[in-house]
């Protein structure tokens, strides 16, 4: 039988990761206590108020929001909940103790709070209505490019079939080692259970395996896309829907948990309510702006082309893709270079995993994830110096828009919205002398 992770025989990384793993699962159930203090605290600040202003601001109305914001919050609560239900089981390759949903959380940091409020945020930006404008600004030049630069991928885009529950896409295992995060994920997509008669399940079988032989001649034909810091999976998912084969990777187990729960779990559209923006109580126009539901997700994640072939790795992308040498048809970022501490080693290691003629699509600003963090490491070069580094590693320019517009993760409500004037580029490792002739 197999050990439980965080048995006597782990290593240190393995039990580093397994803290890890219950550190995030810990914040997604201290939730509720974090948002109900923040509640609290408006509701102090009610009652502390001199009658006269309390007078004039129609006293009920307040009190009532504010209730309001406290059944939003349990919903949420409910919905991380789920997601964690789904996540004992999501690593091919790990097994935890079974959750116990029981015992108090302990208080969660305010860093791993705001990853959460993210994720919720990410939601949005992802799987809703709500955030096609933003994916039209952000993946769809992405898009565009994938097709322009790969050519037609041998995929039946316009199928909405679900693929296979057992034909599990290939994960990543270039290098079998673990990665900051130490897991390795892969996602399949599920069918639901249907009534069959005996025939039928004949029928069934003998169109599944002729199914499977055609996706395997297909994954074998479709040029291959990666997708570093791929979030909760969206760019990576609709490049496979294109008809390429396509893996996204991402080491935040926020996002993976969430991630796995959407791809894996939800068909339905609009079947999960959640409320993004309960906690954002500045720059809110209405009061019911604040509490209002957004749906998701806006599309079947499973219904994805027939011999899809979609994937996700877990871990640090420097750490998972190293023993990668001339792999990936194509590499395409989507707000993930500032993620860097170096961000000269992700442009080393993009020009080391693509094949030669490949390309990398990249589409994003440069806000530096560890610029203002105590004890992090962090090279904040300017586009130019980018761009001069791209080019000393031998990288050809096909395409550059230094000021395309786009949004992340915006409330379309709030009185305060940021816009980025991104950098879009297309650059190709050239081929091969030999290759050329
Ligand atoms: C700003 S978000 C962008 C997510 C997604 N590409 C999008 O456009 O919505 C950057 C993502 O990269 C992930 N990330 C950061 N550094 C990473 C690394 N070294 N390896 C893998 N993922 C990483 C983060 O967890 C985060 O989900």
């Amino acid at each position: 039988m197999a050990a439980w992770s965080g048995d006597a025989r782990e290593s240190e990384g393995d039990r580093q990761e397994r803290e890890h793993f219950w550190r995030v699962v810990n914040a997604f159930r201290y939730y509720r206590a974090y948002a109900l203090e923040r509640v609290r605290r408006a509701e102090r600040e009610l009652r502390a108020l001199p009658p006269a202003h309390r007078r004039l601001l129609r006293e009920a109305a307040l009190p009532g929001h504010l209730q309001c914001v406290r059944a939003r919050v349990e919903h949420n609560q409910l919905l991380h909940d789920i997601i964690l239900g789904t996540a004992e089981h999501m690593f091919e390759n790990k097994r935890y103790r079974p959750l116990n949903l029981e015992a108090e959380p302990t208080p969660a940091t305010a860093f791993d709070m705001d990853k959460l409020k993210s994720t919720l945020k990410q939601l949005v930006r992802d799987w809703s209505s709500e955030g096609q404008g933003e994916r039209d600004s952000c993946y769809r030049p992405i898009l565009n490019a994938v097709q322009t630069y790969l050519g037609a991928a041998s995929g039946d885009s316009g199928s909405s079939i679900k693929s296979n529950g057992d034909s599990c896409c290939d994960g990543h295992s270039s290098n079998g080692s673990n990665n900051s995060d130490g897991c390795h994920q892969n996602h399949r997509h599920q069918q639901h259970p249907q009534q069959e008669n005996e025939q039928q399940q004949q029928q069934n079988e003998q169109q599944l395996n002729e199914q499977q032989k055609n996706n395997h001649k297909q994954q074998q034909k479709s040029p291959r896309v990666l997708v570093p810091g791929s979030g909760l999976g969206r760019l990576a998912w609709e490049i496979t829907r294109l008809g390429y084969s396509c893996q996204g990777n991402e080491f935040s187990l926020f996002m993976l948990f969430t991630s796995h729960y959407i791809l894996n779990r939800c068909h339905e559209v609009d079947s999960v309510r959640l409320y993004p923006w309960v906690l954002q109580f500045s720059n809110t126009r209405r009061a019911w702006d604040r509490v209002r539901p957004v749906l998701v997700p806006d599309v079947d994640p499973s219904a994805l082309p027939p011999g899809a072939d979609f994937s996700m790795s877990a871990g640090d992308f420097l750490e998972v893709y190293s023993l990668d040498v001339d792999v990936w048809d194509c590499v395409a970022t989507c707000f993930f270079l500032d993620t860097a501490h170096n961000v000269i080693a992700y442009i080393e290691l993009i020009w080391q995993v693509l094949k030669p003629g490949g390309v990398w699509i990249n589409m994003g600003p440069l806000l530096y994830h560890f610029e203002n963090m105590v004890g992090e490491s962090s090279l904040e070069l300017s586009y130019d110096q980018i761009r001069q580094v791209i080019v000393q590693v031998g990288f050809v320019f096909e395409e550059e828009n230094e000021c395309v517009h786009a949004t992340y993760t915006e409330n379309e409500r709030s009185m305060l919205r940021y816009i980025y004037d991104c950098v879009f580029f297309v650059v190709r490792k050239p081929a091969l002398k030999s290759e050329c002739s």
